[in-house]
Parts: C-alpha cells; sequence; structure tokens
C-alpha cells in the first residue's frame, strides 16, 4: 500500500499518478475536475504568456480523464469538464457550473467569457422525479486567484468553489474520491461538511500546497474560479 503524502481525520492525500496509485477507487462518490483535455495553460492570452507558463499535467486529450472513469467503473461521479468536449460514457444530466463574475475575462470568445463549466453526472444515485434545484451552479466566492494567494497567474490549476463542491457532496453520501486533486478544493470540501475523502495529485508542489491548505483551514475562506 502506497504511504499518504498527508493524512488527518476526514482527509488522505497520495501523490502520484490515480492511474497507478488506485487508493481512491476505494471511495463511494467520485467528486473530481479533471485535466481540461484542451491544453489549458496558466496566463496564456493569444499565445503570449503573462507569467510562469504553466500548464496542467495529462491536459492534451481527455485521455487520462477516460481512463480514470474507467477504473472508477458504473459508480456515482460528479465530474468537472470543458462545454467544448462531449460528456463522459455514462452521463445522466450535465449541470452549469457559473464562475464567479469577474471570472473567463481573458480568452473570450464573439465578445462572450469563458464563465461557465458543465458537471457531469454520471452512473447511479443521484435520484429523480419531479421538482429539484436548478441546474445552474453559482457561487458566492470571489475570485482571488486561487488558495492562499497562489494561483492567479502563476499558481495552479483554477481551484474551484467550496460552496459549489460542498453543494455537489452533501447529498451523496459516502467517502469521496478525488484522483485529479489541483489544490484540494474537494477535499477541503468534504472536511468542512464532516466527510472522509481519497485524493491524488501527480504534482509535487500542488500536493505540498493542498497539506498547507488542509492544515490552515481555519483560514480558509474559500475563494475560488
Ligand atoms: C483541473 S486540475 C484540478 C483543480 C482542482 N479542482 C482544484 O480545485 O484545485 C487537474 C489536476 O489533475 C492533476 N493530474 C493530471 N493528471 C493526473 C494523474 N494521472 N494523476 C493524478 N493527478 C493528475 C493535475 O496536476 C491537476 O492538478
Amino acid at each position: 500500500m502506497p504511504e499518504p503524502y498527508y493524512r488527518d481525520e476526514n482527509v488522505t492525500l497520495y501523490h502520484g499518478d490515480c492511474l497507478e496509485v488506485t487508493e481512491w477507487l476505494k471511495a463511494d462518490v467520485l467528486v473530481t475536475d479533471p485535466p481540461y483535455g484542451r491544453d489549458w495553460k496558466q496566463g496564456e492570452l493569444k499565445g503570449h504568456f503573462t507569467a510562469n507558463r504553466t500548464g496542467i499535467a495529462n491536459d492534451a486529450t481527455s485521455v487520462v480523464r477516460d481512463a480514470a472513469l474507467t477504473l472508477w467503473g458504473e459508480r456515482q461521479a460528479v465530474v468537472f469538464g470543458d462545454l467544448m468536449l462531449a460528456p463522459p460514457v455514462g452521463t445522466k444530466h450535465v449541470l452549469i457550473y457559473r464562475k464567479p463574475s469577474n471570472a473567463g475575462l481573458r480568452g473570450a470568445v464573439g465578445g462572450y467569457r469563458r464563465d461557465a463549466e458543465a458537471v457531469y453526472l454520471i452512473g447511479p444515485g443521484h435520484g429523480s422525479g419531479i421538482g429539484g434545484e436548478s441546474s445552474v451552479l453559482t457561487t458566492g466566492a470571489v475570485m482571488m486567484g486561487g488558495a492562499l494567494g497562489l494561483g492567479g497567474r502563476t499558481g495552479p490549476p483554477p481551484e474551484k468553489p467550496l460552496d459549489v463542491l460542498e453543494r455537489l457532496i452533501a447529498p451523496r453520501p459516502g467517502i469521496i474520491a478525488d484522483p485529479f486533486a489541483g489544490s484540494g478544493s474537494t477535499l477541503v470540501a468534504a472536511r468542512n461538511l464532516g466527510r472522509k475523502a481519497i485524493g491524488v495529485e501527480l504534482e509535487e508542489r500542488y500536493c505540498e500546497l493542498i497539506a498547507r491548505r488542509l492544515d490552515q483551514m481555519c483560514l480558509d475562506f474559500g475563494g475560488g474560479a
């Protein structure tokens, strides 16, 4: 069994490739924001970079996302994704995550910002029936440039806001898995709800960030993109 990079009462984090470090498969619900599959680069505007050129590992295609989803199998999953890509196999419903009002200014097309993402509800267990909440998810978070102020133009991939993640996690009982943990927002949101979570992250610098974030959680006010 691999040694965790970080562990507390609720959260266990592994450093490594989630296709090889498979402890996350022991969880009950997958809530994750995988590489986008469109070669996202931090700080890019029309081919120019304003700061450190920092991309997301395995972001050129959706191959790694799909391999992880295949490992997960036909179980309950909530997966963020780019609206330009086809939904993963087994998608039952697509929600829209509307980012904070100052998001997506860079890279606007036709006068429209890139300020929305898909959230795929995959597999069983999401419930059905009449009524329900709007399928457009909004956040009360202010975009402050990433966890602990390290995001923005030079830091990790834009994190998802805690209030949106908490709404997605709360009605889905069991242990939460995030095999593409990034800056750790899913793990933090799960812990905020008193839930257990298992994360994996490929990049050690992000594992370090997550560990620090979880250690300093009382100072985390939940900013996100
Ligand atoms: C879109 S980001 C996740 C951002 C996250 N939602 C947050 O709030 O910070 C995707 C993450 O997956 C990681 N990643 C890419 N391939 C991976 C793999 N094979 N195993 C584990 N992590 C991987 C990247 O390093 C990146 O941090």
